[in-house]
């Protein structure tokens, strides 16, 4: 065992805005191993679309989000951990004839035009992506983070007992879960997160992500929906939308019919985007396929239906457990993507 080690036994955790989901991997990238994972529900108004409203309730609930992981205990205090989409940047930026030395600074400088805040505001990170461009062009995908919200994020973790390894934009680690060693590179593909408070859709071609867009549907606002149309009380919509989803057959077609408006809207956003890409990125080509992801994607149907008016692009559910190999066994599901991901960080 080496004295000095740049990993940490550390978990991954997803800090969403109605939930909390813990991930705890060990082992290599490889063949990690999942030792616990665990979920609680996070009523409205500790997170408010990724504010922390209330950091010190934040204690309260990581402390029983860490008592319901398991099988295994999670001892390590490290953690990994997402900010919320809405608060964080991903840019990609390409630059012609700039140096590396120059960078840094050329970052700085453009990054105002694609980003309402000043650099001075923000944590920048940054890694060169695309080499088969011209040798004179540089082509850079950015991630940025306010100080203010990391800050404040990495205050209440402390606060919580915990060591923030690191605090991560959602869209990179999805991906770190879901992207395979050697991803195909002839064909572009989105993944669409279905959340509680929104869905997420990220491009993904030529080794790097494209873009990172949010959509206004989610799974709040669906059950909402139900709520209203049918007069239920929220936890019977709860449960009419996990029970009969887009099904014509089930309590005659009822949840269906409310729903489809909303299907639609999340089958037409992801269309254009898949279009946006093909028509503003120069050497882009079309998207064959669509990865779902997130407790959304769960809905009865959903696939179906998307297949149906998408039928350019294959969809399928993405598998959050392709880089952990007692995963199955131990039940990883969709809406742990994220925190199967941040999970994964400090592995090789
Ligand atoms: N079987 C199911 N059918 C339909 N919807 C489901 C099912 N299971 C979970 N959901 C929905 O998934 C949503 C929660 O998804 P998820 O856990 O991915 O969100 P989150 O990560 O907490 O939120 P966010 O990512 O927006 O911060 C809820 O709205 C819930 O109703
Ligand atoms: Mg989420």
């Amino acid at each position: 065992m080496p004295l000095l080690t740049d990993t940490f036994d550390a978990f991954g955790l997803d800090i969403g805005d109605r939930s909390l989901k813990a991930a705890y991997l060990t082992g290599r990238r490889s063949a990690a191993a999942l030792k616990s994972i665990g979920a609680i529900d996070v009523p409205n108004g500790v997170f408010d679309a990724g504010a922390l409203k209330a950091p010190d309730a934040l204690r309260e609930h990581v402390q029983k989000l860490l008592a319901v992981s398991g099988p295994k205990k999670i001892k390590t205090k490290y953690v990994h951990a997402c900010l919320p989409e809405t608060h964080t940047f991903l840019k990609l930026l390409t630059f012609e004839g700039v140096g590396p030395e120059e960078l840094p600074a050329a970052i700085r400088e453009e990054l105002p035009r694609h980003v309402p805040l000043s650099p001075e505001e923000l944590y920048l990170d940054w890694a060169v992506v695309a080499p088969e461009l011209p040798a004179t062009s540089t082509r850079v995908l950015v991630g940025a983070i306010p100080k203010e919200t990391s800050d404040s994020y990495t205050a209440a973790l402390r606060r919580c007992g915990l060591v923030p390894v690191s605090l991560q934009i959602e869209a990179q680690a999805m991906l770190r879960a879901l992207l395979p060693d050697d991803p195909e590179a002839d064909s572009p593909f989105a993944v669409v997160d279905i959340g509680a408070t929104r869905s997420s859709f990220v491009l993904y071609d030529r080794g790097s992500i494209q873009f990172t867009v949010t959509i206004p549907v989610s799974g709040v606002a669906a059950t909402e929906r139900i709520a209203n149309g049918l007069h239920l009380a929220p936890e019977e919509a709860e449960n009419a939308k996990q029970a009969m989803g887009l099904d014509p057959q089930k309590g005659g077609g009822s949840v269906r019919a409310i729903l489809l408006p909303l299907i639609n809207e999340l089958s037409g956003a992801i269309q254009k985007n898949a279009a946006f890409y093909q028509e503003h990125f120069p050497e882009s080509r079309g998207v064959a396929t669509v990865l779902l992801c997130g407790g959304g994607s769960l809905l009865p149907g959903l696939f179906e239906e998307l297949q149906l008016s998408l039928p350019g692009a294959s969809i399928s559910h993405g598998n959050p457990g392709a880089h952990v190999e007692s995963g199955a066994k131990l039940g990883i599901t969709l809406p742990y993507t994220t925190a199967i991901g941040l999970a994964l960080s400090n592995m090789r």
